[in-house]
Formats: C-alpha cells, structure tokens, sequence
C-alpha cells in the first residue's frame, strides 16, 4: 500500500516537472522588441512576424560553450539576450566579415542584415529589407 503511494506521488512529481518543462519549451519571447532602445539608433524587430514565417528559432538563437565557441539552439535551451555575449567582455576583438561580434550592432547587423540580403537576392522586389529605416524606425 506505502509502496504503492511512494509510486503514485513519484509519478505525480515527474508529470508536473514534463509540464514545467513543456511551458519553458513553449516560451517564445516577446511579439515585438526593440534593441538597442537606450542607443543611438534603436531597432524594431517584428519578433512574432519572424516566428510566424517558419524560421527557425537557431537562425537567430544561439549559445556559447565554456571555451567561448558557439554552440548550435537546442529547443528549450535557455535564450538569453544578444547583448549577454555579444559585448567587449565576453568576445572581445571577434569578428565575422565586416561586422564586429563584441558589440550588439555587429550581431544585429551580422544576423539580421545577413538574412534580408539573402531574401533580396532570391526576390529582388524586396529591396526595402536592407534601408536602414526598415529596422531603424522613426522614434
Ligand atoms: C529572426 C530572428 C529570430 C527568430 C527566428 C527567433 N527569435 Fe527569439 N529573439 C530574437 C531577438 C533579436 C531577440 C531579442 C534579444 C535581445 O533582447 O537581445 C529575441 C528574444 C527572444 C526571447 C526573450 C529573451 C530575453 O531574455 O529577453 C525568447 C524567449 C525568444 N526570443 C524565443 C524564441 C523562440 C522559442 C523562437 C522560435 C520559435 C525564436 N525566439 C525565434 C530573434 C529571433
Ligand atoms: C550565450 C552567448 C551568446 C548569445 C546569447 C548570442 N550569441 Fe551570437 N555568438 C556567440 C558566440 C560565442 C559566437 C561565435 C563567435 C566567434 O568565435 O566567432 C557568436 C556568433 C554570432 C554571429 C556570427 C556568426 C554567425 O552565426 O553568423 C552572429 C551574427 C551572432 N552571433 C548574432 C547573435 C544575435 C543576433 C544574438 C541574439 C538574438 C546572439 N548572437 C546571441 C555567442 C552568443
Ligand atoms: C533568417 C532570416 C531573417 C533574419 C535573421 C531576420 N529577418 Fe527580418 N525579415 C525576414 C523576412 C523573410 C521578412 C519578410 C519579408 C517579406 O516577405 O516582406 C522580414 C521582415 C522584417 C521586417 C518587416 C519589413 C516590412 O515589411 O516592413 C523588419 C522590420 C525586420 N524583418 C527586421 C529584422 C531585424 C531587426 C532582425 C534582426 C534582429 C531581422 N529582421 C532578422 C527574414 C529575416
Ligand atoms: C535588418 C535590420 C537592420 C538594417 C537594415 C539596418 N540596421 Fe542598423 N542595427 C540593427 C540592429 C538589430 C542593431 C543593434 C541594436 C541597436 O543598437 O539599435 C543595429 C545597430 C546600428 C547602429 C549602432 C547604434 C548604437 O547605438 O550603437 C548603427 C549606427 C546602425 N545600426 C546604423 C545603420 C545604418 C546607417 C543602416 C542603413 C545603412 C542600418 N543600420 C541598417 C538592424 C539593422
């Protein structure tokens, strides 16, 4: 009978924890984020749009290994903010082309930019992604 119990408690605790587990997998951030809203030039990023297009939450999402090599998204892994790694502490000097990885513009620029070339270069009518106002609207 106490055994019995012991079993149906143990079961208990492991749903509860698939579910906490469930919501943290499920979390998709804000709809709408501005970063940079304390800078200079302060970006609009349309999050929900992007999600609802179908691209994958690893073409923008990534970690960092001990040893500070980027490591690929895993679902449910925790997201943190851009600005976490990409500053002068954590990458300092890196850089990938001509944007500079230890400031939050050359991660901006190095995703987003990259990205809105490649969809202009498929369809030329598109052209709009790459004008500055695009991302940097208007306060
Ligand atoms: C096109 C790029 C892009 C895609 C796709 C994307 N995200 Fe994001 N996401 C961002 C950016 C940029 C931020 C803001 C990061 C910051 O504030 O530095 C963000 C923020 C978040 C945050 C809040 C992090 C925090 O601490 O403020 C969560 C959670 C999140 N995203 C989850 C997801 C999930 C889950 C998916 C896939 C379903 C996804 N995102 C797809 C770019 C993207
Ligand atoms: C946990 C730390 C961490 C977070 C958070 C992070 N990055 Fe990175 N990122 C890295 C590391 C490490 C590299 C590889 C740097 C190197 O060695 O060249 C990298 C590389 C990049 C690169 C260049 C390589 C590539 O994949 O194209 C871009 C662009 C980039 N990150 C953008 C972003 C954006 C945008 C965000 C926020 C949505 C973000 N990163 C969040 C650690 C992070
Ligand atoms: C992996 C690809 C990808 C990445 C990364 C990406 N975007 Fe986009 N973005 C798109 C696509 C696709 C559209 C929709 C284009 C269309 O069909 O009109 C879009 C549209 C937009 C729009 C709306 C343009 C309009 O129609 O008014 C804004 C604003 C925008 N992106 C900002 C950003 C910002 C800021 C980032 C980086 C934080 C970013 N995007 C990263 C693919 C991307
Ligand atoms: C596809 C989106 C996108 C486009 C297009 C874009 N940017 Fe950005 N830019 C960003 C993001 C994201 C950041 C990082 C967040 C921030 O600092 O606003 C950024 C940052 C910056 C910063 C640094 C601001 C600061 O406070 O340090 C400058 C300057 C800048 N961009 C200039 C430009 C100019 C000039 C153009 C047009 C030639 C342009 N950007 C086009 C997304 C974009």
């Amino acid at each position: 009978m106490l055994n019995k119990l012991v079993v149906s408690v143990a079961t208990a605790a492991i749903l509860a924890t698939g579910a906490v587990v469930g919501a943290i997998a499920a979390d998709k951030g804000p709809s709408e984020i501005t970063l940079g809203a304390d800078g200079k030039k302060p970006a609009v990023f349309p999050h929900a749009t992007h999600q609802a297009s179908d691209i994958a939450c690893g073409e923008c999402h990534h970690g960092m290994a001990a040893d500070g090599a980027q490591t690929a998204y895993t679902d449910g892994m925790t997201i943190q903010k851009c600005e976490t790694c990409h500053n002068p502490e954590k990458l300092a000097g890196k850089t990938k082309g001509a944007n500079k990885l230890d400031t939050l513009k050359g991660a901006g620029h190095g995703n987003c930019q990259e990205c809105h070339k490649a969809e202009i270069a498929k369809d030329a009518t598109k052209g709009k992604l790459m004008k500055c106002a695009t991302c940097h609207a208007k306060k």
